[in-house]
């Protein structure tokens, strides 16, 4: 099947057009490249051994959008395309709805001029806000906290909407809870710009000497060891998820969300004692005041995805932090 990937050539567009194009189909990645590189395309194709074309478009400019679904004979897009820092949608909220939700508007405006209806979104566990229960599972209430998270509860509701109007579209929400990890290959990962608001992304700079030491947000959570609970899962785990849910949309219509988690929750500190076993380096931190917005624990319900889709997470917390290692290591002689 021809796949067009909005945000393909970013960190989980990527890995999804890495396992796409390893099972068989032919990827195209349509990026603006405001947060990647172009190279990630040739990378890819180096990697799969097959071609990867980018076209560089914004998500906004929806006459290319349809020139593109086209041209390449798209069947279904996966939409990671959008911007994704909780601080910076709070200081510049108009940016995020423009961009997540004008360009998921341009992107849905574009697939039904074309007659493209099935659709997988990236979504995120942010549209749980606060829980209200552990595990989270997809029944769990909807809210949002900040803009980000705003945009993609927006999102969910018109593509709910867009179904409810036309019985042909097939689309699924994945909500992905913490994404980490990289490709063996140290060929693609994720590069965040300046300083790195994630969690695994700061320590492996920490342990490559790059940043002094690690502040932990908080130690007083009502967690085993004070410190932060989250849903970590390998990005190549999650990426599988994705060609999971499109052979589900195959055979199934309709508006669907499925939670892509782990089910197993681990602390900051377990973080760092596990990327330091993987990275044979020392990750000196500092326990400092919690980070305003966050929650003592969130991980998720995987079961919906386990049973409907056949999905599971699979690769463990050595593998999600020895990949980060090896990637942060290859990378750090890219960007030096
Ligand atoms: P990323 O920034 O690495 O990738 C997003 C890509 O979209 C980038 O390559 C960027 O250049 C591109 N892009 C952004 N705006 C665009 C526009 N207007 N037109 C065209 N391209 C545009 O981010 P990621 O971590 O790969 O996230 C992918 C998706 O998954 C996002 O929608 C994000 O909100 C969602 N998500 C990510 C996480 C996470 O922790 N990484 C968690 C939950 C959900
Ligand atoms: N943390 C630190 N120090 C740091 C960075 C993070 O102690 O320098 C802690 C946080 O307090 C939290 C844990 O590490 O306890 C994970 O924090 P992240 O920022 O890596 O991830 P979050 O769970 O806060 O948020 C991520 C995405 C959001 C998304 C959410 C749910 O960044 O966009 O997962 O999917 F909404």
């Amino acid at each position: 099947m021809n796949i067009l990937l909005t945000g393909g050539s970013g960190y989980i567009g990527s890995h999804a057009a890495l396992v796409l194009a390893q099972a068989g189909h032919a990827v195209v990645l349509y990026d603006n490249l405001c947060n990647s590189r172009a190279d990630v395309a040739q990378r890819l194709a180096q990697i799969s051994g097959h071609p990867v074309p980018l076209v560089q478009g914004d998500m906004r400019d929806t006459d290319l959008l349809a020139r593109t679904l086209r041209q390449h004979h798209i069947a279904a897009v996966l939409h990671f395309a959008g911007l994704k820092a909780v601080g910076e949608s709070v200081a510049e909220p108009l940016a995020y709805y423009d961009n997540n939700v004008g360009g998921t508007l341009s992107l849905l405006r574009a697939m039904q001029g074309v007659g493209v209806r099935t659709l997988v979104f990236s979504s995120s566990a942010t549209v749980y806000g606060e829980p209200r229960y552990l595990p989270i599972d997809e029944a769990h209430p909807t809210s949002a906290t900040n803009p980000y998270g705003r945009s993609k509860l927006h999102i969910e509701e018109m593509l709910a909407d867009l179904v409810a109007s036309d019985a042909a579209w097939r689309v699924a929400c994945l909500r992905y809870f913490n994404p980490v990890g990289a490709h063996a290959s140290g060929l693609i990962g994720e590069n965040p710009r300046g300083v790195p608001h994630n969690l695994l992304p700061f320590v492996a700079q920490v342990a490559i000497g790059r940043r002094p030491s690690l502040d932990v947000f908080g130690q007083d959570y009502p967690t085993p060891d004070g410190t932060g609970v989250r849903d970590y899962i390998h990005v190549m785990d999650l990426a599988e998820g994705h060609l999971a849910a499109l052979d589900f949309l195959a055979g199934h219509s309709g508006w669907h969300a499925f939670n892509l988690g782990t089910g197993q929750g681990h602390s900051v500190l377990e973080m760092v004692r596990a990327f330091e076993a993987a990275s044979g380096r020392a990750v000196p931190c500092r326990i400092v005041g919690r980070r305003a917005g966050d929650v003592a624990s969130c991980y998720a319900s995987a079961e919906k995805a386990r049973t409907m889709l056949d999905w599971q997470a699979r690769r463990a917390l050595d593998d999600m932090c020895a990949s980060t290692w090896n990637w942060q290591q290859q990378n750090e002689k890219i960007s030096s």
